[in-house]
């Protein structure tokens, strides 16, 4: 790799001894994807957060940055704890994972991260501009920074991502480049109206069809809410391995199917109408029958936006006593629902809103929920391997809808 004077002296040491480690991986990780030289970062997102996620050695490799007095030096933002950092008790969190967690939360202390919490770190201070370069992992933040933003990172994982916090920079290579980013798929919807709920299944449906490839939309218009486009990306990134895709008209580098192609053709092509929309929400639920023991929503954590639509839906209802609802969010969000007096309404129904962590990263599986429903997709493709726990996919009215009791 061709690297520049202030890199090879990182590479030295001279910006400190855990600047030289980074540089170091992030150099082995470059000459592995054949990258030519490496690319500035404007921000980092690191999964280095939750204990479920990373155990033991995950902890060890940020005890190690910290050992050699490392920092950030762009702005890096967590994942996701691995359970709610002042609720946890309520959650049953075993005391031995807590101390793990919360020595995960020293070490990101000490190396100067950002403590969003969250799976959706552009909306909590990092806000990528087109064409901006980034090593972000969290499949459902990546496809969203350059599918809907225009920004450029790969699906980053644990310790590359915090290497380039640190040492500012990624190896160029992958969707960095401007040719890696051209569809290679098509997929044309032909429905007339689409919910929330058909976001979420187009993207669990264009994953299937589209593996690791980027897919280009035709046929659909500007969603209502950006929200949309958040569910049908964490999908799309979960059922597949997709990155980034097109949606021609809406995406920044999508102005004409031309351009979403560059010199690409299509592949393959497929159709989402309403036929596909059913058998691939047929596919994603593997509940047939039997009791809903928990309605768990926020996946990828849920807006102010969203926590007012389920606080409108909850007002003046009482969940069956037998069923847990659990809201995932990021403090920021929990603190304006507060405000906003949603969460109190919320809380009268028997629902609650949880922070920093969400149901696939924290201990679900201590609480052996049979049937779990949910409004994610990307949740309703992982439940039954993450949470050993059968699922059902809906709409977030019709999750309400199945755990009201009776009366007020
Ligand atoms: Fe976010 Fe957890 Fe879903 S990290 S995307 S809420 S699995």
């Amino acid at each position: 790799m061709k690297l520049t004077p202030e890199e090879e002296r990182m590479l030295e040491g001279k910006n400190g001894k855990g600047c030289k480690l980074a540089m170091e991986i992030l150099v082995e990780v470059g000459r592995a994807f054949g990258a030519e030289r490496m690319v500035p970062v404007q921000s980092a997102h690191t999964v280095l957060s939750s204990y479920k996620g990373i155990m033991d050695a995950g902890i060890e490799a940020l005890q190690r940055f910290v050992e050699l007095g490392a920092r950030a030096s762009v702005p890096t933002t967590t994942d996701p704890a691995g359970m709610d950092l002042e609720q946890w008790k309520g959650f049953k969190v075993p005391q031995k994972y807590a101390r793990k967690q919360f020595q995960i939360v020293k070490a990101t202390r000490a190396l100067g991260l950002i403590p969003c919490w969250t799976c959706t770190p552009y909306l909590c201070g990092l806000l990528p501009q087109k064409g901006d370069h980034l090593a972000w992992a969290e499949s459902s933040a990546v496809i969203f920074a350059n599918s809907i933003m225009g920004a450029r990172t790969n699906r980053e994982t644990a310790v590359i991502d915090i290497s380039a916090g640190i040492a500012g920079r990624t190896p160029y290579y992958g969707l960095h480049l401007t040719e890696n980013r051209w569809g290679n798929i098509l997929i044309d919807v032909q429905m007339e109206h689409m919910g929330t709920d058909d976001y979420n299944i187009l993207g669990y449906f264009m994953g299937k069809k589209a593996g690791t490839k980027t897919p280009v939309i035709t046929g659909l218009q500007k969603a209502d809410r950006f929200e949309d486009y958040k569910g049908m990306g964490a999908a799309a990134a979960a059922s597949g391995g997709v990155a980034l895709y097109h949606i021609v008209g809406v995406t920044p580098e999508a102005r004409t199917v031309e351009e979403a192609f560059g010199k690409n053709r299509a592949e393959e092509s497929f159709t989402f109408s309403t036929r596909e929309r059913d058998l691939t929400k047929n596919e994603m639920c593997t509940a047939r029958d039997g009791k809903i023991n928990a309605v768990l929503v926020g996946c990828p954590h849920y807006t102010i936006t969203e926590i007012k639509r389920a606080a409108q839906l909850l007002e003046g209802k009482k969940l069956r006593k037998d069923v847990q609802f659990w809201i995932y969010t990021y403090k920021n969000v929990e603190s304006l629902a507060e405000r906003l007096g949603y969460k109190k309404i919320i809380e009268k129904s028997g629902a609650a809103i949880t922070s920093d962590t969400c149901m696939m990263i924290s201990p679900t599986e201590l609480w052996h929920f049979n049937t779990i429903m949910t409004d994610s997709g990307k949740f309703a493709y992982y439940a039954p391997s993450q949470v050993q726990s059968e699922v059902v996919f809906d709409s977030i009215e019709n999750c309400v809808k199945a755990v009201v009791g009776k009366g007020k």
